[in-house]
């Protein structure tokens, strides 16, 4: 049995909305599985991470497929997988995330469905440790994402962008800036100004994306919890904003944890993502720039 698994990217954080919002956008990660009775577990990776990525048993997808397949008590008489990657690893958008639920995904369906989606999608948030990047990539579209009880809830939030797309430029500089090391740099407390800043800005940059008020989500999309401390630390970011605004971009934010950043605006516009990338060659860092819209489509795993 052949089974494919596609993922979107996401961005994640939309400014604001730290470890609550998130984005699915339109570059995939296609992974195909095919189960073996050969005892073995071969990775091929195409694209994305050929050549960095592990493909033996430290790879994410492997870890996590494995996971499924332990929890259900089975045994992996063996698996092949070949990734065709294309979501650009440690960048911000949401490639770790991608690879957890792909081998959960994989899993699940060569096992036949033994876990519903809501459960996948719980057990690859409580792997990931924030919901802002996997939700996102599950469901598809604009997700935010509460903790009630001990228990992540992610609800699919509609967007005026599902009919008239707004368009995202990602700029990523060659910067190695691991989520872990973002993370650990943040303040364990902030200010009460600084959480009220953010969470009337969270508010209204759904607003923004749900209506297309592309106006709104330049005066929303900022951030007093995370971007103060990350954005001084990736050579050429605090210009590259800047650039992105010159150029004409509504809004622009650190996608994720970085060292990506978004910029949004109404039409897809070459000059925004070549100002951006300019001003991180002025830092000294080549940049690659990804010109998407948002994906309504979340995960899809279809039987080959
Ligand atoms: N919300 C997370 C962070 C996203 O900003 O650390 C990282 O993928």
């Amino acid at each position: 049995m052949k089974i494919l698994v596609k993922v979107p990217a996401t961005t994640a954080n939309l400014g604001p909305g730290f470890d609550a919002l998130g984005l699915a956008l339109n570059l995939w990660n296609e992974t195909e599985f095919i189960a073996a009775e050969d005892r073995r577990i071969i990775v091929a990776i195409e694209g994305e991470g050929q050549g960095r990525l592990p493909t033996n048993a430290e790879n994410l997808i492997v870890q996590t497929a494995l996971q499924i397949y332990n929890l259900v008590k089975k045994p992996c008489t063996g698996l092949h997988i070949h990734c065709r990657n294309r979501i650009p690893i440690g960048s911000g958008l949401g490639s770790s995330s991608a690879a957890l639920l792909t081998g959960m995904l994989g899993a699940n369906a060569l096992l036949g469905a033994p876990f519903t989606e809501e459960e996948i999608l719980r057990l690859a948030i409580e792997t990931e440790g924030h919901p802002d990047n996997v939700a996102p990539a599950m469901l598809g579209g604009l997700v935010a994402s509460i903790v009630h009880d001990g228990r992540v809830i992610s609800l699919k939030l509609p967007a005026k962008a599902n009919r008239s797309p707004i368009h995202a430029t990602v700029v990523l500089p060659d910067f190695d800036f691991p989520t872990v090391q973002a993370r650990a740099i943040l303040p364990k407390q902030v200010d009460r100004k600084d959480a009220i800043y953010n969470i009337s800005r969270a508010v209204l940059v759904t607003e923004a994306l749900r209506t297309g008020n592309l106006d709104l989500l330049g005066k929303a999309m900022s951030d007093m919890l995370h971007q103060p401390y990350r954005i001084p630390l990736i050579p050429g970011a605090q210009a590259a904003m800047e650039a992105a605004r010159q150029a004409g971009a509504a809004a622009v934010a650190l996608s994720g944890a970085g060292p990506s950043l978004i910029a949004f605006t109404a039409k897809q516009d070459p000059a925004i993502g070549i100002a951006m990338k300019r001003a991180f060659e002025q830092a000294g860092l080549s940049a690659r720039i990804f010109e998407l819209e948002p994906s309504y489509e979340g995960a899809e795993v279809t039987i080959v």
